[in-house]
């Protein structure tokens, strides 16, 4: 339209882009592998050698325009508090951006909470990644992994997904190319363990400086096109703080162990992992297990990390 000496003739009517109103993304949940701690930093942290492998079970992370920010999470009771991960997370995202766009964001669970599993910290991962394209944002990975670590420690891996090493507070990544498929068999537990109440006990175990043990072991075993070769390898200093702090949970945990080709349990507690030979395997020990009374479900990895599903 042309703009002569008066102005525009009429006001003319702009169509811009149709705006993305909804972003539906997922979020997996993760096990380690290995989990070898060393003796605490200054700030508090421990050094790690962690192995994380991304697992395809599930928490959807739905995303829209909103004036502030609001959450509302279903699937599983959990009251929503200022100190979710979510909200952090969408919190974090404002104020790197500067923007004042505003969300309301669902969250469906399907990760069991206080698991090990890093359930939280996908929802962070998720949050972050719908977000950034529901407020056209486009920060590149780099960015958004950045703000990731300094939400919590397992935030990063959650992101980047697949099969990973990760040192220092765990995350500083380093990706590894999966040799073999994974079948899991989780058991589950109906209460939760608090992953800073483990960490302590851990430091009263074991008082005296130390760095981590190395995974160079699993690591090379994990290049191996079969699992079998990583029976023996699976280990987790955790275990041992998460057991004086739950005896019960030692008493499954020696209940599963030998049902498949290694156990080990998930991060700081407390679902415990059982790595078996196949998908039948797995379905077969799932089973098994759940009618003896137990909670046990399969998860297979290692799944992508958080990623959108769809945007309309
Ligand atoms: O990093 P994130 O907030 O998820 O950590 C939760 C808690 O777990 C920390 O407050 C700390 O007590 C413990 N932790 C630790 N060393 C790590 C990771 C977590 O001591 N490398």
């Amino acid at each position: 339209m042309a703009i002569g000496p008066e102005g525009p003739a009429e006001t003319p009517h702009i169509a811009y882009p149709d705006e993305v109103h909804t972003v539906h993304a997922q979020a997996p949940a993760k096990i380690n592998l290995a989990l070898r701690v060393g003796g605490p930093r200054s700030d508090g942290f421990h050094p790690l050698q962690t192995v994380f492998c991304a697992l395809d079970l599930w928490d959807a992370i739905v995303v829209k325009p909103a004036e502030g920010l609001s959450l509302t999470i279903t699937g599983i009771e959990l009251e929503v508090d200022d100190n979710n991960l979510a909200l952090k997370a969408a919190r974090a995202l404002q104020s790197h951006t500067g923007t004042s766009r505003g969300a309301d964001i669902a969250i469906h669970k399907g990760i069991p909470v206080a698991g090990g599993l890093a359930g939280g910290s996908a929802d962070a991962a998720g949050t972050l990644v719908a977000l950034n394209a529901l407020w056209g944002l486009d920060l590149p990975r780099e960015e958004l992994h950045e703000l990731a670590a300094e939400l919590g420690s397992d935030v990063p891996f959650m992101l980047m997904g697949g099969l990973a090493l990760g040192v220092s507070r765990g995350e500083d990544l380093h990706a590894i190319k999966p040799g073999a498929f994974q079948s899991w068999v989780l058991v589950l537990d109906d209460e939760g363990l608090s992953t800073p109440a483990v960490f302590r006990r851990y430091d009263e175990l074991k008082p005296e400086p130390h760095a981590p043990a190395d995974v160079d072991e699993l690591m090379s075993a994990l290049r191996s096109p079969s699992v079998t070769n990583l029976a023996g390898l699976l280990m987790n200093d955790l275990e041992e703080p998460a057991f004086t702090l739950r005896p019960d949970l030692k008493e499954r945990f020696d209940r599963v162990a030998g049902t498949g080709v290694a156990t080990v349990l998930s991060g700081s507690g407390p679902t415990i992992g059982v790595l078996c030979e196949s998908v039948a395997a797995a379905d077969s020990l799932a089973k098994q297990l759940t009618s003896e009374g137990l909670r046990a479900v399969r998860a297979d990895g290692p799944a992508a990390g958080a990623h959108i599903v769809r945007s309309s």
